[in-house]
C-alpha cells in the first residue's frame, strides 16, 4: 500500500502562558494537526490500521459514513485518493445540490456520494442497509462513522510512545471516543487521560469509549474521564465566549484552534488549571486533533 509521506512522530511543543504558569502548571501540545494536510490528527492514527486491514483483505473500496460536514469523510476520501482505494462516502439526510465545501473536496478527491434520509441512516449498519450499499456500490471494506473501531483505538495508541517527556495528565477532544480509547490504552501506570466532549448529552460516551476499548483490549482500563461541561451548545455549536478564547489564544499564541474540538478542550483545560484541579507541578500534554478546517 502506498504511504502518504506523514509528519511522524508529531512535534511537541511547550506552551508558555502565564495562566497556567501561575498554576505551577506545564502544558505539552502534541500537534497531530501538522501530520499531513489532508489526513490530519487522529485521521491518519484511526485510518492507518483500518487501511492495512482493506488491503489484508484484499478490497479496492472503502465506504464510510458521516454528516455533510465532516472531517472523517473528507479524510477518507484522501486516503482513498493517497492510499490506492476507490472510496464511497453515506451521508446522513437529504443530497447537497450544490455542494458544500467539505463534500466537493472529498468529490475532488474521488469520492462517490450517496445519501440516507435520517431514518435510515440511523440504521446504516443493519444487514439489510449495508446490503442495498453493496448491491449498489460492489463489495467494500466498511469504516465505521468517525472512524472509530479497535483499530483505530490501536493507531491512537501509538501517539503516546511519541511522547518522549514525561507527563501526568493527556487530554484530547471526544466525538465518538475513539481517539480518547486509544491514548488511554497507551499510557503508562499512574498516568491519565481526560477527554472533552464536544457533544452536549456526551454523558453516554463513557459507554461508547469503554465498548471501544473492550473491543480493542478486551478490558476497559481505568485511567480516564470525559468532561461534559465544555460543549458550548453541543456539535458544531459555538458561542461569543468561546470565539474569544479561539481568538486570544490565536494573539498569544500564534495557533488557530479548530472550534469544534479542539477549542473545547483547551478552554476545558484552562478552567480545570483555574479551579484548581491540578496540583502545582502538574505536567499536562494536550492533543491538538486537528487543524481549524472550518474556519
Ligand atoms: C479535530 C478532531 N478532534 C477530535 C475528534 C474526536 O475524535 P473521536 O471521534 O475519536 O472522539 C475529532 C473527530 O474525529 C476531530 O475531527
Amino acid at each position: 500500500m502506498p504511504v502518504p509521506a506523514l509528519l511522524l512522530p508529531s512535534p511537541v511543543e511547550v506552551l508558555d502562558d502565564e495562566r497556567l504558569g501561575a498554576a505551577g502548571v506545564r502544558l505539552l501540545l502534541k500537534r497531530d494537526d501538522l501530520i499531513h494536510p489532508d489526513l490530519p490528527g487522529n485521521k491518519w492514527r484511526k485510518l492507518r490500521y483500518n487501511l492495512e486491514a482493506a488491503k489484508a483483505a484484499g478490497a479496492s473500496r472503502l465506504l464510510t459514513f458521516g454528516g455533510a460536514y465532516s472531517n472523517h469523510i473528507r479524510a477518507v476520501a484522501a486516503a482513498g485518493a493517497l492510499c490506492g482505494f476507490d472510496t464511497v462516502g453515506v451521508i446522513r439526510g437529504e443530497a447537497y445540490d450544490p455542494l458544500n465545501p467539505s463534500l466537493q473536496l472529498a468529490v475532488d478527491r474521488g469520492m462517490r456520494l450517496t445519501y440516507l434520509d435520517r431514518q435510515t441512516y440511523r440504521r446504516k449498519l443493519d444487514p439489510d442497509v449495508v446490503a442495498g450499499l453493496r448491491r449498489e456500490f460492489g463489495d467494500f471494506y466498511l469504516v465505521p462513522e468517525g472512524g472509530s473501531n479497535a483499530l483505530a483505538v490501536r493507531g491512537c495508541a501509538e501517539l503516546v510512545g511519541e511522547i518522549a517527556e514525561d507527563f501526568d495528565v493527556i487530554c484530547c477532544g471526544v466525538g465518538t471516543g475513539g481517539t480518547l480509547a486509544g491514548i488511554a490504552a497507551g499510557l503508562k501506570p499512574g498516568q491519565r487521560a481526560i477527554g472533552f466532549s464536544s457533544l452536549k448529552g456526551g454523558e453516554f460516551l463513557s459507554d461508547d469509549v469503554a465498548a471501544l476499548q473492550r473491543e480493542a483490549l478486551g478490558e476497559v482500563t481505568a485511567n480516564w474521564e470525559i468532561e461534559t461541561g465544555y460543549h458550548f451548545g453541543g456539535y458544531a455549536k459555538s458561542t461569543p465566549e468561546l470565539a474569544a478564547f479561539i481568538g486570544d489564544f490565536e494573539t498569544l499564541h500564534g495557533l488557530r484552534l479548530d472550534w469544534v474540538y479542539v477549542a473545547k478542550m483547551m478552554y476545558g483545560i484552562y478552567d480545570l488549571v483555574a479551579q484548581g484541579r491540578f496540583d502545582a507541578g502538574t505536567k499536562l500534554v494536550a492533543v491538538i486533533t486537528g487543524p481549524d478546517f472550518r474556519a
